[in-house]
């Protein structure tokens, strides 16, 4: 952040009032309000915060208009292509793309902290046999800070860093747990000879009664969805990993609230609504009646996995990622999948559709993370538990840059109150 000695006037009620303005190293100028208050009494009002910057990071920058995403200046398709997820996370932690030495220290030390503490597993059989993983993963993240006392002390740097550590290494056991549990099948212990991405894919679908052999280009594609989900700078869950931990609160539990909110639909949930929605289609002839459903202002459905807050160009995670989802579909075949044969069919129809031509609602990364999903063999129920999984380095990472800086507080919005004004309490009787 430079103080570019700009700033702006604000005229207000005959006074006025100078705003600084901070230059970013890249993106829009940023307004200076934290004094507002203070000096003309007034607040600012940002629903949704549309226009609202929360904190200065040096992680991750996006570019809606250009369809750009960088993670320590390095863009996305470059990782996704050149890198791989364990890179991509010790970049996004430490700053710097690491030479071969501290990679292989780091995927080290993530390797060895794979395993759960074996009284986890206990923890899991007390959730009912059909929960949703999303709820599972909630509690037991949370439950994490009943385990691992010994890096829960935010204030010691070295108990943060094993809390990044563990919590980038079990969540993929964790995840594979919940799914296991959910279809009556044996938890799976992690492999060590496996890389990150191929280790969860043996997690998953793994059983004691006959050999796995890992795919290499399933694992290749599973590591890329890890890999494009693995920062996105301050959206919802990561917004909410920040603002719980801003009151202090230990990892753990700031980041299964951050799975609460990614849970929703508008946001990891996303990738299972899509398939959700792929399967009400049912068939590539019911189309035109679904696309004219979703631009019908009267008709709440929305096509899932189109369109997206902040990039109006093209999601450069999709592009990547339909690459990839090209290469599955060729390994798998669509042919007997009517449901990938729609999710093609309505990727084309929308992409050449005036409305979403207009609107600029391109297919974001939820649709085409779905489609690979699905066709690798996951139930719908796992493709957030997937997401989480991938973005938990990014909550992580955001963290640990938030404790770290002096100028932290604990995040305290205000509001524009439209209630009732001060009024007296009525006896119940003369109600
Ligand atoms: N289908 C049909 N119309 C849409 C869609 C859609 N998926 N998305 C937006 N629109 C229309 C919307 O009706 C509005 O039209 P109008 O201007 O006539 O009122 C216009 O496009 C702008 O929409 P908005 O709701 O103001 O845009 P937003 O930035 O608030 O919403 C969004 C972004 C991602 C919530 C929204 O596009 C959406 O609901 N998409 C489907 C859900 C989805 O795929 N979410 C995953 C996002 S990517 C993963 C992540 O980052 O979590």
């Amino acid at each position: 952040m430079t103080d570019t000695k700009k700033s702006a006037t604000l005229s207000l009620n005959g006074e006025s009032y100078e705003l600084p303005i901070f230059s970013p190293t890249a993106g829009p100028d940023v307004l200076d309000i934290r004094k507002l208050y203070g000096q003309a009494g007034v607040f600012t009002y940002d629903p949704g915060f549309t226009s609202t910057a929360s904190c200065d990071s040096t992680i991750t920058f996006i570019d809606g208009d250009k369809g750009e995403l960088l993670h320590r200046g390095y863009p996305i398709d470059q990782l996704a292509g050149k890198s791989h997820y364990l890179e991509v996370c010790y970049l996004l932690l430490y700053g710097e793309l690491p030479t071969a030495a501290q990679l292989e220290d780091f995927e080290a030390r993530v390797t060895r902290h794979t395993m759960v503490h074996e009284q986890m597993h206990n923890f899991f059989r007390g959730f009912r046999r059909d929960a949703h993983p999303m709820a599972t993963l909630v509690g037991v993240v949370g439950a994490m800070s009943a385990f691992y006392h010994d890096s829960t002390d935010i204030s010691d740097p070295w108990q943060r860093e094993v809390a990044s550590i563990r919590l980038i290494a079990k969540l993929p056991t964790i995840a594979a747990m919940a799914y296991k549990y959910s279809i009556g099948q044996p938890f799976v212990y992690p492999r060590n000879d496996l890389d990150y991405a191929a280790n969860f894919l043996h997690m998953c679908f793994s059983v004691p009664a006959e050999q796995y052999e890992v795919n290499p280009i399933l694992a290749r594609a599973m590591d890329r969805i890890f890999t494009l989900h693995a920062d996105h700078e301050q959206n919802a869950s990561t917004s909410t990993v920040r603002l719980a931990s801003s009151s202090g609160a230990n990892p753990f539990a700031c980041v299964a609230a951050g799975i609460a909110c990614l849970w929703g639909p508008a946001h990891g949930g996303a990738n299972q609504a899509c398939l959700e929605m792929l399967k009400e289609i049912g068939s590539v002839d019911r189309i035109p009646e679904y696309i004219a459903r979703a631009k019908d202002k009267s008709d709440p459905f929305r096509l899932m996995g189109f369109g997206h807050r902040v990039y109006k160009n093209t999601d450069p995670r999709a592009t990547v990622l339909k690459q990839s989802a090209d290469e599955v579909l060729d390994l798998l075949g669509i042919e007997d999948n009517p449901l990938l044969q729609v999710a093609k069919e309505l990727e084309q129809t929308a992409l050449n559709d005036p409305y979403f031509i207009e609107k600029k609602l391109f297919p974001n990364v939820d649709f085409y993370s779905g489609i690979i999903l699905e066709a690798m063999g996951f139930p719908t129920s796992m493709f957030t538990p997937i997401f989480t999984l991938s973005r938990t380095v990014g909550w992580v990472s955001q963290w640990k840059e938030m404790i770290a800086d002096p100028q932290n507080k604990i995040g305290r919005p205000r509001q524009l109150y439209l209630g009732e004004t001060a009024r007296d309490y009525i006896d119940i009787e003369n109600r």
